[in-house]
């Protein structure tokens, strides 16, 4: 079974000031993933790769009951240490293999972790296992980079990244299209020291993830230009895509 990478195994203490998100994202993901819910059969939500619970608590916080699956026990024990976090039903395990208990209203996963399965064997098992733990209906929820926008990222050298607590903390993509394969250097300066935290992705494009809902049983019922719901377009350099189980 994966550990989980490097940043949730020895770095979960500081994953929520250096890695997470922008709080802006976070609501507007928790206010997407709320909407999509309501729109789904009655039932719990499940996410893949819960981490430090930076979606799911606030989720759960509205009155849905919120399960999980993480590789890594670090990233699980600073959930547990949130407000409410005792209260989540979570696994420790492989979310491409879906491993937990009980029939889920939605699945997703979200903070491009997806990607971090690096296979598309692992990818394509991901799709089937959570296709077969949802309810007739029921959706499956990922967010993702575009190729394209990673490609212009890679091209455009070292990004500085907004980070929680003002650190600093640099980033630098660089892509191995042969392989589908991008990898993500951050340097963060802290406490005096500079750490360097590698995470190593395969992306997908689009179509190929549709093809893998597909293989799944699952069809694509809308796609987003990001967690603020606004539409997918030609300019869009992320997506949200939401796949559902025939009912
Ligand atoms: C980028 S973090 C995102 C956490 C959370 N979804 C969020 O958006 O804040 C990705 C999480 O996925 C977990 N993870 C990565 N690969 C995994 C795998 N194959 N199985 C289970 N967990 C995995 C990591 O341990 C980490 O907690």
């Amino acid at each position: 079974m994966p550990q989980g990478p490097g940043y949730a195994t020895d770095l979960a203490d500081r994953y929520d000031d250096w890695f997470a998100p922008p709080a802006a994202t976070t609501d507007a993901t928790v206010a997407l993933l709320a909407r999509l819910a309501g729109s789904a059969p009655d039932g719990p939500l499940l996410e893949l790769g819960i981490g430090t619970g930076r979606v799911a608590l606030p989720l759960a916080a509205r009155g849905h009951d919120v399960h999980g699956i993480d590789a890594s026990t670090t990233m699980v024990e600073r959930l547990r240490a949130k407000p409410g976090g005792e209260k989540l039903t979570v696994s420790i395990g492989d979310f491409a293999e879906v491993d937990h208990e009980g029939e889920f209203a939605v699945a997703y996963v979200a903070g491009g972790t997806f990607f971090e399965l690096r296979t598309q064997q692992a990818q394509l098992r991901c799709f089937a296992q959570a296709a077969r733990r949802l309810l007739p209906g029921g959706l499956f929820v990922l967010d993702a980079h575009l190729p394209e926008a990673l490609a212009a990222h890679a091209g455009a050298g070292a990004q500085t990244v907004e980070t929680a607590n003002g650190d600093p903390v640099l980033r630098v993509r660089r892509l191995r299209p042969a392989g589908q394969r991008y990898t993500s250097d951050y340097l963060v300066f802290a406490d005096g020291l500079f750490r360097h935290v590698r995470v190593d992705f395969r992306y997908a494009s689009p179509g190929e993830l549709d093809l893998m809902a597909a293989a799944a049983g699952l069809r694509l019922r809308e796609r987003f230009g990001g967690w603020s719901g606004t539409p997918f377009s030609d300019t869009s350099g992320y997506h949200v895509s939401v796949y559902e189980l025939p009912a």
